[in-house]
């Protein structure tokens, strides 16, 4: 069934501005639907079908983004926050039109991937307890890591409050003082990876999430860079989740 919206709203929900930007720029007969100027701020059109044009330049309706970011510390993975930096102050103006909020929370302190989009039934997936999607953290933990400590995850630890955890595969990297190792767990507890290395006596000295599900974080971005999810990862998440 078509949907009708009107020309105003599909504009800015495309980035293209304010209400008010984008009025201006209808009215200025910046735009053309399906070949014929429109300068009407009301004129309603089917935003998947119509052909719309912007300066001479065709343009494609999208409902929802997806971003990755590679979220540095000092920031924290909320929307709003009296205090802090949220994450929503990385992204340009271009994108907050669209109302994203981060899938799932990492720590102030911690690094690396973070997905942001608009689609609430894809973060809800992803996020579901029962659909248990893999998270890999890069982790330094204070200590030397040995077999004995794959074993516990492995099987289940209990955190400080009782709870006891999913099995979880621990990779070790380099085994010293101050160890390197890959943490895979299913589920999002309230500071997981840091409790976990609690419960056997360590402490987690540097957290990067590196991948959720099969999105991975891309190298190339650098810390508080983002970039789009392309087509084909859109599709591994959909299909996984
Ligand atoms: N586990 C933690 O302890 N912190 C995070 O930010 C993510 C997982």
């Amino acid at each position: 069934m078509k949907k009708m919206e009107r020309l105003d709203k599909i504009l800015s929900h495309m980035g293209y501005g304010s209400r008010k930007d984008v009025k201006k720029i209808i009215k200025d007969g910046r735009v053309e639907i399906n070949g014929e100027t429109i300068d009407k701020n009301d004129y309603k059109i089917d935003p998947y079908n119509d052909r719309i044009k912007l300066d001479g330049e065709e343009i494609f309706y999208r409902e929802y983004i997806y971003i990755m970011m590679n979220k540095p510390k000092g920031v924290v993975s909320s929307t709003d926050d009296p205090i802090n930096r949220t994450v929503l102050e990385l992204l340009e103006e271009e994108y907050l039109f669209f109302n994203p909020f981060p899938a799932g929370r990492l720590d102030k302190d911690t690094e690396g991937l973070l997905i942001l989009t608009n689609d609430g039934k894809l973060a809800h997936e992803l996020l579901s307890p029962k659909k248990g999607v893999d998270k890999t953290y890069y982790v330094e933990v204070e200590g030397y890591v040995e077999e004995e400590h794959m074993e516990k995850l492995d099987k289940g630890i209990i955190l400080d409050d009782g709870y006891k955890t999913l099995p979880a595969k621990l990779e070790i990297i380099e085994s010293n003082f101050i160890s390197k190792v890959k943490l895979t767990i299913k589920e999002g507890k309230f500071h997981q990876v840091k409790r976990m290395f609690q419960a056997l006596n360590m402490e987690v000295v540097y957290l990067k999430r590196i991948s959720m599900g099969p999105i991975k974080l891309d190298e190339r971005l650098r810390l508080g860079e983002y970039r789009e999810l392309m087509e084909e990862e859109i599709k591994l998440l959909k299909e996984k989740s």
